[in-house]
């Protein structure tokens, strides 16, 4: 049987991310390539105990069917907890739980896109959300990063040019892949963009509370006083990616359309893991938790960063996120070098990975210093120091 693929899907490559961790997988290997928490930073204690007594006292309402908005509690808990923190939700936005950060990016191509439209990145950028964008036929455009965020003469030379603008996607704080964070004199820039052109944003900030040093910034979303934000949130990083939890910050009448989209995807979020996400807010001290895992990632970025100091890798330190974005000089070309690393048992992401045009002139390798466990960054380390010889 030939199988015969729509133009959505058929076109799209298999993320160059997803074939590096096929190898990733390997025995032997040292996991500089994922994007994964580190085994020490789940809570499992505080998740066995909620699903144990959730399931001896309240079986029904984790097994049951949930409505697609999700979980009220949690609805309520997590805009109360993103408004007190955050300071972001006017009263024109409304929330739901989704499937992770990554479905608020489906959800809201799926509601705002045609086909030939148009999405704005930042380049590089997260395959994921790049690679929704494609499957439904956006074209997508590319802004060069800087170190403190996205060049927005760039982006304000797009949005000149452009018709059919449909949003700009932007990871302000510790950017995958870059560790990027926009400034914020280029926040409020990027704001005024859209909110000039009248298009849309899509703030993405699945690692706003992995921080290392530095003051937080405020959220594009915190700006919105015209409803042009969509905010995607994410228990991911800070709790587990497994769970598939995150959340959708936008102005009513988008949400709404996000909701029905979400209804024919997957009817709702696991409502048994929207609970227990909501008891561990409810019942445990979440701050606590993550100013630990903060610094069991302070220590790995460290040992990566210092350990890299001198070799071909340049890279900026990244102050939060997961990742060290090292650019690599004239004359070693990012594809030979990850083919090396690989090789001598290390996996890294050759940055051609996180373009959003073809061509964009990129020659890096992505590092994540959260999966591997400190014995195996050390020698990881040592074997790409190693390979500049
Ligand atoms: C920038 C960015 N957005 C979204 C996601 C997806 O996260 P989630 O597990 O919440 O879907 C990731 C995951 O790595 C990410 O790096």
């Amino acid at each position: 049987m030939t199988y015969t693929f729509s133009n959505k899907i058929g076109n799209l490559a298999p993320s160059a991310i997803r074939e590096i961790l096929k190898a990733t997988s390997q025995p032997g290997i040292i996991p500089f390539a994922a994007g994964n928490p580190a085994p020490e930073a789940f809570p499992v204690r505080a998740v066995r105990e909620i699903s144990a007594r959730l399931l001896e006292e309240r079986p029904v309402d984790c097994l049951q069917y949930g409505i697609t908005e999700g979980y009220a509690p949690l609805r309520a808990r997590v805009r109360e907890d993103i408004h007190n923190r955050l300071r972001i939700g006017a009263d024109f936005d409304d929330l739901i739980i989704t499937s992770g950060a990554q479905q608020v990016a489906d959800l809201a191509t799926k509601a705002l896109c045609n086909e030939g439209d148009v999405v704005i990145a930042e380049s590089p950028s997260f395959i994921g959300a790049l690679n929704t964008f494609r499957s439904y036929g956006a074209r997508l455009r590319g802004v060069p990063l800087q170190p403190d965020g996205m060049d927005v003469d760039a982006l304000d030379g797009i949005l000149r040019t452009e018709k059919n603008v449909r949003f700009i996607y932007t990871i302000p704080n510790y950017q995958n892949p870059s560790g990027v964070t926009m400034s914020e004199a280029k926040r409020r820039r990027v704001y005024e963009l859209a909110r000039q052109y009248g298009v849309l944003i899509l703030e993405d900030n699945p690692y706003g509370e992995l921080r290392y040093e530095g003051e937080a910034l405020p959220c594009i979303k915190s700006l919105d006083t015209d409803g042009i934000v969509i905010y995607a949130g994410s228990f991911s990083k800070i709790l587990s990616p497994g769970l598939r939890v995150g959340y959708a910050l936008a102005p009513a009448p988008l949400i709404a359309k996000m909701t029905v989209g979400k209804q024919v995807s997957d009817v709702h979020t696991p409502i048994f893991n929207q609970i227990i996400v909501d008891e561990w807010m409810m019942n445990y001290d979440v701050a606590a938790h993550v100013r630990e895992i903060c610094a069991i990632y302070t220590a790995k970025r460290n040992v990566m960063c210092d350990g890299l100091a001198g070799t071909v890798l340049q890279y900026q330190r990244p102050a939060g996120g997961l990742f060290l974005w090292c650019e690599l000089p004239e004359g070693i070309n990012m594809l030979d070098y990850a083919r090396r690393a690989v090789e001598k048992k290390v996996a890294v992401v050759p940055g051609v990975a996180f373009t959003v045009e073809q061509g964009d002139p990129i020659n890096a390798v992505r590092l994540n210093f959260s999966t591997p466990t400190d014995e195996q960054l050390a020698e990881g380390v040592e074997i790409l120091r190693e390979l500049d010889t």
